[in-house]
């Protein structure tokens, strides 16, 4: 048996089921993009039948990348899914359907109303129709981790037969556990004859926090195709996250003997890409991309750590693209300097967005003294989005205090038409704020999560906000940093405002997700 394991990304259909993290084609292109860099095996791009901007992104993505990674696209196993997985994938060179069907007993009692020979039958039937359109076709047992043992070999069995070269055996609901879910593989290997001629893959839920653990059990047991998502992003909880996967196994490799064709050194801009994307911060110790993954705080792991690192690092920051080196920048810094710093944090500029970026940094550098990577980034971030914006901000100007009614005056300017200017008050100045903003766009929105965090942990740092706002039944998110943290809640505002107000709705039509 191979020791390479397959990474299957499916941060662009599982991770975008999760709530709000809807993205738009453009998104969805942005991380393909790094997810070939990164050297992912196959990307899962969608679900094609979903909605028309699925069936859109997953054919943008295959026309794109399709020659690069093996594109993916998901299906139930109904004829006209199956059908629109094809169209959608058509022009790409390397393309996988992905079918699934559930065979647990709850869910073919009471979801699907179908009995075993049923099941049976459209899996056959399904598996049959992809091949139609590729070779490499995946079959899923939805629930599988709850499905019973001889009912989950023969439907492998069948499936295999019917020519799936992937089996996927899903922890649906994230209820498995690491030992049960290594019986389940070895059982399919013991006892599935067929087994041999298909890759079996894990799909793991993060729903009691075992998603890495129970992927991983499935790599001891024979296991040689992980599905997992960057930051972990999936329904509920999530998935398994690619990045502990992949790390857990490169660190490991003395136990697990296994590898992947995971360029390390992009998981951490890979993380930070989609968690601008998204709008899903990456908590703070979260494992490998955390912004104290790599830190060491105790006076004792310090100490052990200027004798000898491994003594409290069993991972190099480096070898994540984490580069941690904190050398500072000022306002002396030149141009040179600065490109190389961003380049060293793994970003490639084209010239107009660098010249923005390095304007925005000596801006920031007039502001305080020392700029660290994490400002670098955050001002890199806070470029992103404003290309196409629609609403610019000109100016603000705020009064409040103890005993003042807070009011916040705006001037915004919309492409070339005239400046307009407005005033409003609020409960405290970000509420006057976003209600002026409010009142200029014309746009009438639900604050559904603000959050503000320091970018680094001086008293100068720049501020991090991002909000969340709901508007007609979508979701939008919006992220802007400064050292004025009422600015960075206007930006982030009026990014989330744009988005709402303009014509690209986020993939989600006639919603079919989950049928
Ligand atoms: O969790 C799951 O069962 C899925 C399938 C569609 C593979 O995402
Ligand atoms: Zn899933």
């Amino acid at each position: 048996m191979s020791n390479r394991v397959i990474i299957f990304d499916t941060t662009l259909r599982d991770g975008e089921q999760s709530p709000g993290c809807s993205m738009n084609t453009a998104e969805k292109l942005e991380v393909a993009q790094a997810l070939v860099d990164l050297g992912v095996d196959v990307i899962e791009a969608g679900f094609p039948i979903a909605s028309p901007g699925d069936f859109e992104a997953v054919q943008a993505v295959a026309r794109q990348f399709g020659d690069r990674a093996v594109i993916c696209g998901l299906a139930r196993s109904r004829d006209d899914d199956i059908d629109r997985a094809g169209a959608a994938l058509q022009d790409a060179a390397k393309k996988r359907i992905h079918v699934f069907l559930a065979t647990s007993s709850i869910h073919r009692q009471f979801k699907l109303k179908m009995d075993k020979p049923e099941i049976v039958r459209r899996t056959i039937e399904s598996v049959q129709r992809a091949k139609g359109f590729c070779e490499d076709v995946e079959f899923s047992p939805e629930d599988a981790a709850r499905t019973e043992l001889d009912f989950l070999c023969e439907v492998v069995e069948k499936a295999i037969t019917a020519g799936a070269t992937t089996v996927n055996i899903p922890d649906t609901v994230g209820y498995a556990t690491p030992t049960q879910y290594f019986n389940v593989i070895k059982c399919l290997k013991e006892n599935v004859p067929n087994i041999n001629q298909a890759v079996i893959s894990s799909h793991c839920h993060n729903d009691l926090g075992m998603a890495v653990a129970n992927s991983l059990a499935a790599c001891e047991a024979g296991a040689r195709q992980v599905e997992c998502t960057i930051n972990g992003l999936g329904e509920r909880a999530g998935n398994a996250a690619l990045e502990e996967v992949v790390m857990a196994l490169r660190t490991r490799q003395d136990y697990f003997g296994l590898t992947t064709g995971i360029n390390t050194q992009k998981l951490f801009t890979t993380s930070r890409l989609v968690s601008r994307i998204t709008g899903m911060l990456v908590q703070r110790n979260k494992a490998i991309v955390g912004q104290n993954a790599f830190a060491h705080e105790a006076g004792i792991h310090q100490h052990g750590m200027l004798q000898e690192r491994t003594t409290y690092e069993i991972m190099r920051p480096e070898d994540v693209g984490f580069q941690g080196t904190n050398l500072v920048l000022g306002k002396h810094s030149g141009r040179h300097a600065f490109r190389d710093r961003v380049t060293q944090l793994g970003f490639t500029l084209e010239d107009k967005m660098f010249e923005q970026v390095f304007n925005d940094f000596i801006a920031l550098a007039d502001k305080k003294k020392d700029v660290y990577d994490a400002d670098i980034t955050a001002i890199i971030d806070n470029r992103f989005g404003i290309v196409e914006d629609r609403w610019k901000l000109v100016s603000l100007h705020i009064s409040s205090g103890t005993g003042a009614i807070p009011t916040a005056t705006i001037q915004l300017q919309h492409g070339e038409e005239p400046v307009k200017c407005d005033a409003a008050t609020g409960d405290g100045p970000v509420d006057a704020v976003f209600q002026t903003l409010e009142r200029i766009t014309g746009i009438k929105a639900r604050l559904t999560n603000y959050q503000v965090r320091s970018v680094s942990a001086d008293k100068d740092a720049q501020g991090e906000v991002l909000v969340e706002i709901a508007h007609e039944g979508h979701t939008w998110h919006g992220r802007a940093a400064s050292t004025d943290i009422i600015e960075a809640s206007a930006q982030a505002y009026l990014k989330a405002l744009n988005k709402a107000a303009s014509n690209v709705a986020p993939p989600r039509g006639e919603d079919q997700r989950g049928v």
